[in-house]
């Protein structure tokens, strides 16, 4: 999607050129009060704005939008009243929201002037969250439409907001939707070949990239990779982009992202309507891809090496068969015994990978399981870390993100599920907690390095539109990485 300019003004709400201007209104009682910046607009209107509130008995919740002409009354041709919740309650989540509904209805647009409220304490934050609000709410995949759903926003006012704050907002918000192009694009259209090509570009400023064919990747013994790809016509890549600061560097941390473009189970193969929304099994290579371009536009000084593994899991002449042993890049041996426990299997190899660059902490993103989405729905991110300094670095900058995550448990004492009867591990556990087992497998690849490691199986995906998120990929995950290496960047602990 093409997401529109932003800009900041100080110019009062009712002088800014615009076709909507977009103001706050909070409930009250049974009733509504008007922000700072609707009473000016409701004045300059000589009432009418309260007065047709109150006709229609608007309640302002979060992202509930009712929309009047102005009649020439301010310099925008509409006024939209946009829910913002109690007054009280000001976070930057129902910020983040109540400016998500109010983008969409206000998509068909050109101009928008944002004022829901006067930036009072965290003029920055409160910034960032309008703007991540705003173009997330109103993304739209519509590529492959014969008719586009025009006309569009092209332009979004901030008035009185932080110029530095929108610019970062609209950094991560332009990053999360590249992460969202990338998992809604088809499978067809977006083989590992293709994948990687999408990397090399979007490293072109900024970014050291390499890519690793089939035979290179031969050549480095990632078993865990050549045995997933083995069933599919379609060659694997390794993709690495690594991000230099150009002074000295405080840290370094590495993103691996789990890189199926489409997961048809290989031979213990899916259902029909278990494969129908497989082209998204990518949703962790598109978030730490579309982080790792974020990070080098705003520069952080850390050093971030990305990693991404990228195949399909296809059922091919040639496929990994149930039982088969492959040894994976640290020498271990895995016997497989569910094709479908597939993404394990790259990110073993990617996690090794990542280890031998010796990073001071190491994070990865995956669709992974099934059974996470059972333990957590389909809103929260699993976390599961072996150091809890970077878990709770990690979930706090997951937390300003807006993009919940839950600490989930390493229970060593399940480690025995996975104890196979020919080789150092299978890649199944038992019927049972399966996202920790899935967790368990990965940890035999971190080296000891501080790792953490996020199954966003549920969230990567939305079923409704609703806040920030629109039907389809999500690009969850994508805004707590940059938040999470710009904390390291900070010194924050
Ligand atoms: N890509 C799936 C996990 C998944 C399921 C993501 C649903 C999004 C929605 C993964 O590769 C998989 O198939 N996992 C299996 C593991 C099992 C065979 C141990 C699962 O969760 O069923
Ligand atoms: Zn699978
Ligand atoms: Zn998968």
């Amino acid at each position: 999607m093409r997401i529109p300019t932003v800009t900041v003004t100080d110019t009062p709400a009712g002088e800014v050129e615009a076709d909507v201007v977009l103001v706050g209104v909070h409930e009250e009682g049974d009733g509504f009060a008007l922000t700072p910046p609707a009473r000016m607009i409701d004045e300059a209107m000589d009432g009418s704005l309260s007065r047709f509130l109150a006709d229609v008995a608007f309640e302002p919740k979060p992202g509930r939008v009712r929309t009047v002409a102005s009649d020439g009354a301010v310099r925008a041709r509409l006024v939209a009243a946009v829910g913002l919740g109690p007054a009280g309650d000001i976070s930057v989540d129902v910020l983040r929201r109540s400016a998500a509904g109010a983008a969409r209805s206000a998509r068909k647009q050109g101009r928008v002037s944002v004022a829901l409220i006067d930036f009072g304490g965290d003029r920055r934050a409160g910034t960032q969250a309008v703007i991540e609000g705003a173009l997330l709410g109103s993304y739209t995949f519509d590529d492959y439409r014969s008719e586009p759903d025009a006309p569009r926003t092209t332009e979004l006012v901030i008035v009185g907001g932080d110029s530095g704050a929108a610019a970062r907002g609209r950094v991560l918000s332009e990053a999360a939707v590249l992460a969202r192009d990338l998992a809604n694009t088809p499978a067809g259209e977006l083989p590992p070949r293709e994948l990687a090509a999408r990397a090399l570009d979007m490293a072109e400023e900024g970014l050291e990239a390499e890519i690793w064919d089939l035979a290179r990747i031969r050549e480095e013994r990632l078993g865990g990779l050549l045995a997933v790809s083995a069933g599919s016509v379609e060659e694997p890549r390794l993709i690495r982009l690594t991000y230099r600061p150009d002074g000295p560097a405080r840290g370094h941390v590495a993103l691996v992202g789990k890189g199926i473009t489409f997961d048809s189970g290989g031979l213990s193969i899916k259902t029909a309507e278990g494969m129908e929304t497989m082209k998204t099994d990518m949703s962790g290579a598109a978030a730490v891809l579309a982080a790792t371009r974020a990070i080098a536009m705003l520069k952080p000084d850390v050093v971030v090496t990305t990693v991404v593994p990228s195949t399909e899991n296809m059922p091919g002449g040639g496929a990994v068969k149930p039982g088969d042993v492959f040894r994976a890049r640290n020498g271990k041996s895995v016997e497989i015994l569910n094709t479908d426990a597939e993404g394990r299997l790259v990110l073993a190899d990617g996690l090794s990978l990542a280890a031998e660059h010796e990073p001071d902490a190491m994070i990865d993103v995956a669709t992974l399981t099934g059974a996470c989405v059972v333990a957590l729905g389909p809103r929260y991110g699993g976390l599961f870390s072996n150091d809890d300094d970077l878990a709770a670095r990690v979930e706090a900058a997951a937390t300003a993100a807006g993009e919940p995550v839950w600490r989930m448990p390493l229970v060593r004492e399940y480690r025995r599920m996975l104890d196979s009867e020919v080789a150092d591990m299978k890649n199944i556990g038992d019927r049972h907690g399966g996202a920790i087992t899935a967790g368990l497998f990965l940890s035999e690849f971190v080296a000891d390095r501080p790792w953490a490691h996020l199954d966003i199986a549920g969230p990567a995906r939305a079923e409704r539109t609703d806040g920030w998120t629109v039907k389809g990929a999500t690009g969850f995950a994508t805004r707590t990485l940059v938040e999470m290496v710009d904390s390291f960047a900070a010194g924050t602990r």
